[in-house]
């Protein structure tokens, strides 16, 4: 039986010192999953040592691909894969296991995976991934869970998204990178991992061009080289420290950070009365309290991430006025404001819109995490609670977060992981 553990803070305290950003998880799953794309070893410095990643690694080590971290640092060998077909267990821990297919077929020209797992947070389609292989040649069979995918030849083409897809664009990307001729993706995301990946396959000297705007060109070659390759800090774990040091009127500086993909959070942290000071790879956040409701929608980037809605709905429990927060990313995504209700927050919660009246205070409550972001959101909440907050299913936070409360701990927060029947 698996070893059962909950979250237990005691809240109230403010969170103030230095701390560092890991590497991005967005950024190192398609990254790693891009090195089987190559023709000889790859070293990818700064992943972060999360329950993700480890997950992939075990992947890649599945298909035949040597894997051997030492630190952050991560050397992939995928020169003696054996198979196409990934564990389906494993994919179905993670949804970022898509990118296996990508991969796939510009290494071997097929590939078989099962649905990926990952947060539920509502219908999560992969329509749109397929549509792109389609047309780039690729004959799939997808049925009863599995995607099974073969192509005679891989075959540059235009692919029009019909709405911006993250995981979308980059696994039209890994597969483009090594088909004949040229691909065009419009409507492409914009995300910084999206440029990351891009980044690292030039690294390995694919012509990837336009990454970082909607329309993204991609010309074929015949092999990719070796290459060392750092990846992007974590913008959604600066997201994350920016508010829960904002949270618990603190006085915090997150460092090797990238202030500029932090927009817009930082345009609302200053909305709501927060002092936000940047500096080359440093954010400072201080806080006096007395924050003001604002409104939030969640959409692409560069627009407000969906990942920094749950923190951020968080910190908007106690801000004084009405808050209205529209999501239009994923239709289950308010579940964490549930639990926040029983920790005294004051929300009436419907699929796609929130609306939050602040309180004075949040009071510490029994609450369970469903998913990676809502539980960084329970935790926030739980620092800014008083009393005693306990978080069941704190395993969630641990596929994204590296060590999340040792590093809380640091900047002064009370918090401690238990098993769950102590
Ligand atoms: N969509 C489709 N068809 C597709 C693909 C997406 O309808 O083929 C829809 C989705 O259902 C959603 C929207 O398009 O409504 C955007 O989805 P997207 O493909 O951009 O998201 P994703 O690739 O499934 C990644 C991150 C998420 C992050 C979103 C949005 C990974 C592994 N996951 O998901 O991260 O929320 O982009 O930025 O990179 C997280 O880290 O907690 C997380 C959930």
């Amino acid at each position: 039986m698996p070893f059962v553990e909950k979250l237990i803070i005691n809240g109230g305290r403010r969170l103030t010192g230095d701390v560092q950003v890991a590497g991005g998880k967005n950024t190192s799953l398609p990254i790693l999953s891009a090195a089987l794309l190559c023709d000889e070893p790859v070293c990818v410095d700064n992943i972060p040592d999360i329950e993700d990643v480890h997950t992939l690694l075990e992947l890649l080590r599945g298909l035949g691909a040597l894997a051997q971290v030492s630190g952050h640092s991560v050397m992939i060998d995928p020169t003696r894969l054996h198979t196409t077909q990934p564990s389906s267990d494993l994919c179905k821990k993670m949804r970022g296991s898509y990118y296996l297919l990508g991969a796939l077929l510009g290494k071997a020209g097929q590939g078989s995976i099962p649905y990926p797992g990952g947060c539920d947070l509502g219908a999560r389609p992969i329509d749109q991934h397929l549509k792109g292989f389609r047309a780039l040649g690729v004959e799939i069979d997808d049925r009863f869970g599995w995607v099974d995918a073969k192509a005679a030849s891989l075959n540059g083409s235009e692919i029009f998204f019909d709405l911006v897809t993250v995981g979308g664009t980059i696994n039209v990307m890994l597969a483009a990178a090594r088909a004949k001729g040229s691909t065009v993706i419009y409507n492409a995301a914009k995300e910084p991992h999206v440029v990351d990946t891009a980044n690292f396959l030039n690294s390995m000297g694919a012509r990837v061009r336009g990454a970082g705007t909607d329309v993204i060109r991609i010309r074929g070659v015949d092999r990719l080289h070796a290459s060392t390759y750092t990846v992007i800090p974590d913008q959604i774990e600066t997201g994350t420290l920016m508010i829960a040091a904002a949270a618990t009127q603190g006085d915090v500086a997150i460092h090797g950070c990238i202030p500029a993909h932090m927009e817009s959070l930082t345009a609302k942290l200053l909305e709501i009365g927060v002092r936000v000071d940047e500096a080359d790879d440093v954010i400072r956040i201080r806080s006096a309290g007395g924050h003001r409701a604002v409104n939030i929608k969640t959409l692409a980037y560069p627009g407000f991430p969906t990942d920094l809605q749950s923190p951020m709905s968080a910190l908007l429990t106690t801000a004084v006025g009405t808050s209205i927060i529209t999501e239009t990313i994923f239709d289950k995504r308010f579940r964490h404001l549930h639990e926040m209700v029983r920790m005294g927050a004051r929300a009436r919660i419907s699929d796609w819109t929130s609306v939050i009246e602040g309180m004075p205070h949040l009071t510490g409550a029994p609450v369970t995490a469903s998913d990676l972001r809502a539980g960084a959101a329970l935790v926030i909440a739980g620092l800014m609670a008083g009393g005693n907050t306990e978080i069941s299913n704190p395993q969630h936070i641990d596929r994204g977060y590296e060590k999340l409360e040792t590093r809380l701990r640091s900047l002064g927060a009370d918090i401690q992981r238990v098993a769950a029947d102590s």
